[in-house]
């Protein structure tokens, strides 16, 4: 008894809140406090299993975490040398898993290792399994805190710099649904601040799409980028995430998110969009396992009362979800689980088919950027997935863009990287500067041009802006790659020189 209510207090004391918000709308602030959102990030704590090593097969690696201190070290050992680092942060509430950040200098990377603590154990995270070569060193890029922080600082135009403090908010708000609150603060009334639910079906799903929906590609209109959209808006407004497009018109769609999956369900097409997130989600509570299967229930019966579910309910219990929504393992080979929101009968199951190759818009963006917006989410693609189709319909659409005029920075960015491609650096030339004049401080753009002043074989002005890209972006990896290209033989030095710019720690 005496442990249950020390665990209770130190739990509690842990628990997140929006000082501003608590006074008028307490118990709003306490409930949301124990979702996994006001958890997304946090500082590294005790794991159940703190101390633990393992021997990676696939690298020959092994590895391991201490927690000491009340600090939590990842090490590597392996090939002669150990690596370790001091973690910095954790992203994911750790219900399912936990990845984890280590910071060098003003740049955040991500860690190898994960926590599973739906399983309870440590293990390589998703994307470094089948890694021979993992590294301490894979860009934290700033999408990823987008999604899973409250507030971050990237330092525009690179990689994966960020200001001091990196992650000023860690936890996501209240603000990330309901917009910026400072008029409802001034003089609080319900008409000053976004109600997610009250906006029409595309802006309000666009306040949970935004972070929910990752698509095959996310394309940002001109000179936009991700902290531009606020509830309220339409998604589109900003970006448009862009989805796989069902093979046949008639069929569908096999999905792969939480929204496509709704979407296909007759509960949502038959309802016109009235089955939205929110209708099962409560944003600032998440029912309790005993009372879980009666929460869900609930909704289903909201739409599904009188006969024959009725009848079917005396049959077949009442947990709907667990027949209708069952749990899944995706096969990435990640210990993550997911429950499958395709609500569905054996009949649209016959009808299931593949998903094709070609995409389409989630919502279409405004007319003029159709083209534009397409062509991006092709050619961004189609290294990634390998689709040949993909590139070739990228393609058609980058040149009918071209020729229509709306060639901003991305475009010129796209288009200098595809005559890259093609071995034609001539062609890519006046492109890669384009882009790098709209943007002069941005360390990506910087190194595309500097490739392709190297491909067409001016040595010298490639070395110039390489060496521009790494003032920019101290620990840009690729740029020394292309420095050492540049200079055959002063490859050691560039070598050296990124060690000393990004410098592994505790080597032996
Ligand atoms: C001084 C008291 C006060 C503070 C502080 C306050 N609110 Fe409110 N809030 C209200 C009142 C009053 C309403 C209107 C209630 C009604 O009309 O039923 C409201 C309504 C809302 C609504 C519903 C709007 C709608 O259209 O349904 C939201 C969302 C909301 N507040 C969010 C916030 C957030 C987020 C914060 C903190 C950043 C906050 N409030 C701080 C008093 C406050
Ligand atoms: C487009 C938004 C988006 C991006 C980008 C994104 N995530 Fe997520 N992530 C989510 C959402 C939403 C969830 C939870 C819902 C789900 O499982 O679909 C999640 C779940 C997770 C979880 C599991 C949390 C738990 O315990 O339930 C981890 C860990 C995680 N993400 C890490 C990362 C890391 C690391 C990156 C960047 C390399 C990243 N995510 C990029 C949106 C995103
Ligand atoms: C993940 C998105 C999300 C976050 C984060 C969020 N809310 Fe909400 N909130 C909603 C949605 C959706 C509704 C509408 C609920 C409905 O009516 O179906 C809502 C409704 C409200 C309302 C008015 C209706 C009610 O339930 O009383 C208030 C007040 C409110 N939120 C306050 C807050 C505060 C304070 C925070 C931060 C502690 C917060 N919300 C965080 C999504 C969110
Ligand atoms: C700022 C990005 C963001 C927005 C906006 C957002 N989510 Fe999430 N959501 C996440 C992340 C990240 C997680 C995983 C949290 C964790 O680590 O467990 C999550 C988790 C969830 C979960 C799993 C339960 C939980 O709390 O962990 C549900 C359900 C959910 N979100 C529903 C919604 C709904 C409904 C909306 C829109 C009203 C919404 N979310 C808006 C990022 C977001
Ligand atoms: C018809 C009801 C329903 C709707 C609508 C719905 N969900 Fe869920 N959702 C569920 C159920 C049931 C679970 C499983 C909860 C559990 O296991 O405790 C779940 C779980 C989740 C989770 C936790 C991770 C997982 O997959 O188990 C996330 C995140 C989530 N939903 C996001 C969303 C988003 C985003 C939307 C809107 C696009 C949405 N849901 C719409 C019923 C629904
Ligand atoms: C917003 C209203 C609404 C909600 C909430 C809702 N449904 Fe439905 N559902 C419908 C409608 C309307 C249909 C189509 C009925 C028809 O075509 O005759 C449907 C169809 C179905 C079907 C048949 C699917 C198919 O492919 O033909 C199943 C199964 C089902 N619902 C289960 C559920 C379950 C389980 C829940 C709760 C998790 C739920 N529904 C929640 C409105 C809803
Ligand atoms: C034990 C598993 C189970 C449970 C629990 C269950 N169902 Fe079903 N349900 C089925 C099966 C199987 C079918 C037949 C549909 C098919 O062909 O897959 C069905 C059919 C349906 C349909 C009609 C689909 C159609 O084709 O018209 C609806 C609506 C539905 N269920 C809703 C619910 C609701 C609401 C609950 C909870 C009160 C529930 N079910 C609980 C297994 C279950």
């Amino acid at each position: 008894m005496m442990l249950r209510a020390f665990l209770l207090i130190a739990a509690v004391t842990f628990l997140w809140a929006d000082p501003r918000c608590v006074g008028c709308h307490q118990s709003i602030v306490d409930s949301y406090a124990k979702t996994g959102k006001a958890r997304s990030i946090s500082k590294p704590k005790a794991e159940v299993q703190s101390q633990r090593q393992w021997f990676h097969d696939f690298s020959g690696r092994r590895m391991g975490v201490v927690w000491q201190h009340n600090k939590m070290t990842h090490w590597m050992e392996g090939r002669g040398t150990v690596e370790s680092y001091e973690v910095e942060w954790a992203i994911g509430s750790g219900k399912e898993a936990k990845n984890f950040v280590v910071r060098i200098a003003d740049s955040l990377f991500q860690s190898p290792l994960a926590w599973f603590g739906n399983r309870m154990i440590w293990d390589m995270a998703p994307g470094y399994v089948i890694d021979a070569n993992p590294t301490f060193y894979r860009p934290l890029q700033e999408d990823c805190l987008q999604c899973h922080a409250g507030r971050s600082t990237p330092v525009a135009g690179t990689l994966n710099r960020y200001a001091d403090p990196p992650i000023p908010e860690p936890a996501i708000g209240c603000e990330r649904c309901h917009g910026d609150a400072a008029a409802h603060l001034a003089n609080a009334q319900a008409a000053n601040i976004v109600n997610p639910a009250k906006l029409p079906p595309p802006r309000r799903d666009a306040v949970c799409d935004a972070c929910h929906l990752h698509g095959e590609s996310r394309v940002f209109n001109p000179g936009k980028q991700f902290t531009d959209y606020q509830p309220g808006m339409t998604m589109e407004d900003v970006f448009t995430i862009y989805v796989a497009r069902r093979n046949a018109e008639d069929t569908i769609l096999k999905a792969e998110s939480h929204a496509e999956e709704i979407a296909a369900s007759r509960c949502a097409i038959a309802t016109q969009g009235k089955l939205w997130c929110g209708t099962c989600h409560n944003s600032h509570r998440e029912p309790a396992d005993k009372e879980r299967a009666a929460w869900y229930r609930d909704k289903c019966l909201q739409c599904h009362k009188g006969e024959p579910a009725e009848t079917h309910r005396r049959k077949v219990g009442e947990d709907c979800v667990r027949c209708h929504m069952p749990r899944l393992r995706p096969f990435d080979g990640s210990h993550a689980t997911r429950t499958d929101h395709w609500i569905r009968n054996k009949k649209s199951e016959e009808k299931f088919l593949d998903r094709g190759e070609l995409l389409r818009a989630w919502r279409e963006p405004p007319e003029p950027l159709r083209d534009r917006n397409l062509a991006l989410a092709y050619l961004n693609n189609a290294e990634r997935s390998r689709s040949l189709k993909r590139l070739r319909e990228g393609l058609h659409l980058l040149s009918e863009t071209v020729r229509e005029g709306h060639t901003d920075g991305d475009v010129a960015l796209t288009a200098g990287i595809q005559y890259l491609r093609q071995k034609t650096p001539d062609l890519a030339l006046p492109w890669l500067q384009r882009a790098v004049r709209e943007k002069p401080n941005d360390s990506l753009r910087r190194l595309q041009f500097a490739a392709g002043l190297a491909s067409a074989g001016k040595a010298e002005e490639a070395k110039r802006e390489a060496m521009e890209a790494v003032r920019l972006e101290p620990m840009l990896e690729q740029a020394y790659s292309l420095l050492a290209q540049i200079e055959p033989s002063r490859a050691i030095y560039w070598k050296d020189q990124y060690r000393k710019a990004a410098p592994r720690r505790n080597l032996q």
